[in-house]
């Protein structure tokens, strides 16, 4: 098979169009045996067991997330997650024949998860085996802003040197890793990777799987050049190549009729809004980024911009074969805009008389009613310059100074004015919010807590958002081709000391 192939099998897939690319299918579960942990640690997670928190119980294994690699904690405490990575390269055979160079953490892609319990400490000693300096960004994770990754305040590390990060996650949810320098190269070359913090007391499910949905762009030498188009600069870049759990097939899975599994998704890609159905079996969505909401919903197709994640609760109703698909536009040689799907995940079914599982799922309690006190408008604009395209936050591309300041615990309402016509998947880092308003008008199919929200071409999005967490942040477009070309600043939350 060649690269051609390779594209030609995004471009025009059913699962045949290249010999061999369809028989690749390896089950991420059976990858480990992290499967027979969790067995032992669904009973280890009952009601009862769930004050796992109370340091007097006697260790109890962290529940299994179904994912090709674990992160190996070295610490003996059962209260501390302790964990080396490495970035480095790593020529990866993506199909047969396809060799391409990419950057991993571990030589993984996605790098390995790690996981621990709500409020653990988390210990990652990092090394940096790379040609060039990198940090890492937990996305998501309210901790101390010096552990964030962010390069105005960490020192980047160097090639060849290591850094410490270490940290106690307050919520539970789906998160994520990635650097956060020259994050459009460095993202795409394949450095991310999935962190999980776990509830006080999980739901019983049959599997608590984790899903990073990618693409790349990939020309015959491998990776193409980067911002070497105008199409790149603009929309930021779109691939040509999906990548599901770090592979080009579909994952191939193996269930029963009657089985409710826990899905996680993120989408680590540039710039690719991803569009997803599932056939074949149900879901509800049952968290967002800032983790479980008090009321699951359903949707028919769920949109999964740059950045964002969702916890979904899938069920297999019915035997046969279940299909996660991910709806793609291209233009056909028609030269029409043609919409394809993609099937990224397959479960073949078996039928069961086995009595259904009923997935017991925490209750999760409202969020508490506060009202804003702070504003500040952000305008997201571009401009064109003789060095290429510029994108810019209220007026200015890559702003040094913050672009409002508040104290600790203000609740705000964010204003973001989007002026163009590309959307912006924009991230908050260190804080949660909720999406109020989509012009003007109230929004009620997007509950949750947020650190990413898809603002539509033209259009002008109202946050709530709680500002909880003091230090300096970043707030960027995560299209990283946006941000990189200037959409990116800061804000300030002051500790006063008050509470
Ligand atoms: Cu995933 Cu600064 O972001
Ligand atoms: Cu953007």
């Amino acid at each position: 098979m060649n690269v051609r192939c390779l594209i030609a099998l995004l471009m025009a897939m059913t699962g045949d169009a290249c010999d061999g690319a369809s028989n690749a299918t390896t089950d991420v579960a059976a990858a480990t045996d992290v499967g027979a942990d969790a067995r032992d640690a669904t009973d280890a997670t009952d009601p009862d067991a769930a004050d796992a928190a109370d340091v007097s119980e006697a260790p109890v294994p962290l529940p299994a997330v179904l994912v090709a690699t674990v992160a190996e904690d070295t610490n003996p405490d059962p209260r501390v997650v302790e964990v080396t990575l490495t970035a480095r390269k790593k020529r990866v055979e993506l199909v047969p024949d396809v060799v391409v160079e990419m950057w991993t953490y571990d030589g993984t892609i996605p790098g390995p998860l790690i996981h621990c319990r709500v409020g653990e400490e988390v210990i990652v000693h990092f090394q940096n085996d790379l040609p060039e300096a990198t940090t890492i960004h937990w996305h998501g994770l309210r901790i101390p802003a010096d552990m964030d990754g962010s390069p105005r305040i960490q020192e980047p590390v160097a090639p060849g040197a290591s850094f410490t990060y270490r940290f106690s996650p307050p919520d539970a949810g789906s998160f994520w890793y990635h650097p956060h320098v020259k994050t459009n190269e460095q993202v795409e070359k394949g450095l991310y990777g999935l962190f999980v913090v776990h509830e006080a007391a999980p739901p019983t499910v049959d599997a608590d799987r984790y899903f990073t949905l990618d693409d790349i762009l990939l020309d015959a030498d491998g990776l193409a050049p980067f911002l070497s188009t105008m199409m790149e600069e603009m929309h930021g870049r779109t691939g040509n190549t999906l990548l599901t759990n770090g592979q080009v097939d579909a994952v191939s899975l193996a269930a029963h009729k009657g089985q409710v599994e826990r899905w996680r998704l993120v989408n680590p890609a540039n710039a690719r809004t991803m569009e997803l159905t599932l056939a074949g079996a149900s879901w509800r969505v049952m968290g967002t980024d800032g983790g479980l909401v008090a009321t699951p919903y359903v949707v028919d197709r769920l949109v999964l911009p740059v950045g964002q994640r969702y916890d979904l609760e899938v069920t297999y109703d019915q035997a046969g074969t279940a299909e996660l698909r991910s709806h793609v536009l291209t233009v056909n040689e028609q030269n029409q805009v043609e919409e394809l799907s993609i099937p990224v995940v397959t479960v073949a079914v078996a039928d069961s008389d086995a009595a259904p599982t009923v997935a017991a799922w925490p209750a999760v309690a409202a969020l508490p009613a506060r009202v804003p006190t702070d504003l500040a408008e952000l305008t997201l604009d571009a401009r064109q310059t003789a060095d290429g395209l510029e994108w810019m936050i209220n007026g200015e591309s890559m702003p040094m100074e913050p672009l409002f300041e508040v104290a600790k615990g203000a609740t705000m309402t964010i204003v973001l004015k989007n002026k163009q016509m590309p959307e912006h998947p924009f991230h908050l880092h260190g804080q949660f919010f909720e999406i109020e308003k989509r012009n003007g008008r109230t929004v009620t199919d997007e509950p949750g807590l947020r650190d990413t929200v898809l603002i539509h071409g033209g259009e002008t999005v109202e946050l709530r958002a709680y500002m909880d967490n003091p230090g300096r942040w970043m707030a960027h477009c995560h299209i990283l081709e946006h941000s990189e070309l200037g959409m990116m600043g800061e804000f300030l939350v002051d500790d006063l000391g008050a509470p």
